[in-house]
């Protein structure tokens, strides 16, 4: 059977990375089907697939409901081909404040996709993973696919026991499971909760820029339809077992960052506000991407420059998608988290 042909599961659709997927997808694969599974929790919002009922009629499908409900899993998962499981609680701080939703959603929501996969005989099983699995490194190096798990925040250990159950799948069950683990994504549809949407919607706001620390952790910035591609290429021509790492090879400090968004939006830097250091601090990441270029072919197109500008260009053109999502319940965490700035 070709592509053209099968369904996809997409877990987590309706938030940043996922709603990108879809319809990074839906376009470039004639006839492929994807039915989106997602919670919509605070992250999950419906406007980031506006537009796709209407486009590609019953090619997309919605589902609401939650990963750790076996009764809506299995259903969501009939006659599914492949999985691309992109659901899970993703922010780092909010893992900080309370880890249960991440244990509950990234684990154990996991182990309910693998055993529904397992027992309807899905072809393939995506686990989106991240290059915080790894923990930090020092000034120098970067995580290759064989680095030890070491993760040291609430969220990457939950991700990393996500990673262990698909592998344990695979070994065991000989369940076919690609695993990916990327670095730090932006783009538009990004919950203004991390750094990149944060800085520049306060900086809209005129609001205060709050930097962890001394701003001199350093993150790999890579564009979300980077990303989707090469999630989309180890779907289709991973090797089963197998890990594939995707970086941007954009090693920035977080203050050249927020100081590179000021410049954009012409802004003042006296907005920056040097803030108390994020607990546990993982201090920087780096992405040995080699593998997925040399395995799946698979090949960066943005340069952080231009990607960042043009995103810059989308939260200026999408005021009412970002005023929308900063209010109601993430004003409760941002007064909880920041205090007064
Ligand atoms: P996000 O927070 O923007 O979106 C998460 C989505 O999952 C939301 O739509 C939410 O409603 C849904 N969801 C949460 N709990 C659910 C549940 N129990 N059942 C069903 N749906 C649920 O996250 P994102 O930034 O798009 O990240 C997507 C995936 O990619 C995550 O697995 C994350 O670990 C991974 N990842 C993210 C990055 C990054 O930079 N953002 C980098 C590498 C990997
Ligand atoms: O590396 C991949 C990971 O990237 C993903 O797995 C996570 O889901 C995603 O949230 C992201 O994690 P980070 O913790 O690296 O991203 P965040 O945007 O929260 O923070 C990026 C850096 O900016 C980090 O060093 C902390 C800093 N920071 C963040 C916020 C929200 C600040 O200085 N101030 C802030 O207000």
């Amino acid at each position: 059977m070709g592509i053209s042909e099968e369904t996809w599961l997409v877990t987590g659709g309706a938030g940043f990375i996922g709603s990108n997927f879809i319809r990074h997808a839906l376009n470039v694969r004639d006839g492929l089907r994807i039915r989106c599974l997602d919670k919509l929790t605070y992250a999950g919002n419906l406007r980031n697939l506006e537009g796709l009922d209407k486009q590609y009629g019953d090619r997309y499908q919605f589902v609401r409901g939650c990963i750790t409900d076996t009764t809506i899993v299995s259903g969501a998962m009939t006659g599914v081909d492949r999985v691309v499981h992109f659901a899970a609680e993703s922010h780092v701080d909010r893992s900080i404040v309370d880890a249960g939703a991440f244990i509950e959603t990234n684990v154990k929501g996991t182990l309910v996709l693998l055993n529904a996969a397992r027992s309807q005989g899905v072809r393939r099983f995506v686990q989106v993973s991240t290059d915080e699995v790894y923990g930090t490194l020092g000034d120098e190096g970067a995580f290759t696919e064989d680095t030890p798990l070491a993760a040291n925040s609430p969220y990457s250990a939950s991700k990393a026991g996500a990673d262990l159950l698909a592998r344990a799948f695979f070994h065991t069950h000989q369940l076919d499971v690609v695993i990916t683990r990327c670095s730090n994504n932006y783009g538009r549809y990004q919950f203004p909760e991390k750094l990149i949407p944060l800085m520049i919607t306060n900086a809209l706001e005129g609001k205060p820029l709050p930097v962890y620390g001394k701003g001199l952790n350093v993150r790999d910035w890579i564009h979300v339809h980077d990303h989707c591609d090469g999630v989309l290429l180890a779907c289709e021509n991973g090797k089963a077992g197998e890990v594939y790492n995707f970086g941007g090879r954009a090693e920035k400090k977080n203050i050249e960052v927020v100081q590179t968004i000021l410049r954009l939006l012409k802004k003042p830097e006296s907005l920056i506000r040097y803030v108390e250091d994020r607990k546990g601090h993982d201090w920087r990441y780096a992405i040995d991407c080699q593998k997925s270029e040399r395995e799946l072919n698979w090949k960066r197109k943005y340069s952080f420059e231009s990607g960042l500008a043009e995103t810059v260009s989308w939260y200026l053109e999408n005021e009412s998608w970002w005023r929308e999502v900063k209010s109601g319940e993430y004003q409760n965490f941002y007064k909880n988290y920041y205090g007064e700035l």
